[in-house]
């Protein structure tokens, strides 16, 4: 009987709540023990009953139509560091945890596949410390870990769509769609800040969903002098059609072609100087994190746990962890190493300035 462990780990999203209760509920259904990681990494680290606890079939029930997670996250510094994933690696062994998932975004699963592929290390420094027995070490050869993509920015590559990610965008459209309705009324201008980190996903869908007039992501900066008139000559020729409202999304990541920093300050600056428009800047901040996940995070978080937990029964020492995708509305599983470095690779090509490389990357060809 496997001991199957999940956690969920950075910012919080609409939908982990579903994935966590599928995977429980999968290993049980499979026979499995189920245990939950409390507090992402930091649970890890610190060990003990108390932050790997296992679970039963009851433990979450009703738990798909919750936001946030129940189980806890944080951004944990110490596993960042050698020493804090050790004590991680030590304290899932003594829990007799067989197998980790890892629901979290970009950098939980970056730290997820550190972890695997220093694993080796780390058992053999336990048992040379003895912080292991002989007997323990060679139980736990391998590690047996799995990401589930759970974030609201869409920010990994090899997957369409992350837990959280339209449950945010749904938040965000309904906001836009409030303010909209005060713009016109005062014929006023609104710059939008909403998340994304350094993706520009949720700019761009909120764009379109909500017709904005105009939006900046970070995958296609320009120089100042460009979006500034690029800017004023959409938005002044939509005034000169009689259009009231004002609509300018800036993603929270956006930047200009030095990769300076574009922000909501600098365009409200803008539609004043330039245009004269009355102007207001709306930072969304983290109501589009909360609430409860729409029914297609709940659907996919649903899937991909009962993915996550075959994943890791049929994995051996020599399948490659797995990250758990969708791809054209297929459920499928990615090598977690390729994921995290074509995510990184994303990231480096807007460093190194090549935006069109950037935006080949992100896989999402309507971009363009
Ligand atoms: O990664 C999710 C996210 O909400 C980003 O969009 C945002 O940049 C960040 O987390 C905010 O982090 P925190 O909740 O720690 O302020």
């Amino acid at each position: 009987e496997k001991a199957i462990a999940v956690m969920t780990s950075g910012g919080d999203a609409p939908g982990m709540n579903s994935n966590v209760r599928s995977i429980v509920r999968s290993a049980i259904f499979k026979g499995c023990q189920a245990y939950v990681v409390m507090e992402g990494y930091e649970g890890l680290v610190r060990g003990g009953p108390e932050y790997i606890k296992q679970v039963t079939w009851e433990d979450v029930r009703g738990w798909s139509t919750e936001g946030g997670t129940n189980i806890g996250t944080a951004r944990c510094m110490a596993f960042k560091k050698r020493e804090g994933r050790l004590l991680g690696a030590q304290h899932l062994i003594e829990a007799g945890v067989d197998a980790l998932i890892v629901c979290g975004g970009d950098g939980s699963l970056t730290g997820a596949d550190l972890f695997r592929s220093e694993w080796p290390s780390l058992i053999k420094e336990l048992l040379e410390t003895k912080r292991i027995s002989e007997q323990q070490y060679t139980r736990y050869q391998h590690l047996n870990i799995c990401g589930t993509v759970g974030s609201i920015d869409n920010d990994m590559s090899t997957t369409d769509a992350t837990i959280g990610a339209y449950s945010a965008l749904d938040r965000i459209c309904k906001a836009i769609d409030y303010v909209e309705a005060t713009a016109y009324s005062h014929s006023r201008a609104f710059v939008v800040e909403v998340m994304g980190r350094n993706c520009g996903w949720l700019a761009l869908l909120a764009g379109i969903a909500t017709s904005a007039d105009y939006i900046f992501i970070p995958e296609k900066p320009a120089s100042s002098e460009e979006w500034q008139d690029h800017m004023c000559n959409i938005v002044a020729k939509h005034r000169s059609k009689g259009k009231r409202t004002t609509i300018v999304i800036v993603a929270e990541g956006a930047i200009s072609a030095d990769l300076t920093p574009i922000t909501p300050k600098d365009v409200h600056k803008v539609l004043v100087d330039k245009l004269g428009l009355d102007t207001r800047i709306t930072i969304l901040g983290h109501v589009q994190r909360g609430g409860t996940a729409v029914a297609y995070d709940r659907v996919l978080a649903t899937l991909q746990g009962v993915e996550a937990v075959n994943a890791v029964l049929d994995s051996t020492p020599e399948t490659p962890s797995p990250l758990i995708a969708i791809n054209e509305n297929k459920i499928v599983r990615k090598p977690l190493m390729d994921s995290v470095a074509l995510t990184k690779s994303v990231a480096d090509a807007i460093q190194a300035k090549d935006f069109d490389k950037a935006m080949s990357l992100r896989d999402t060809e309507f971009v363009e």
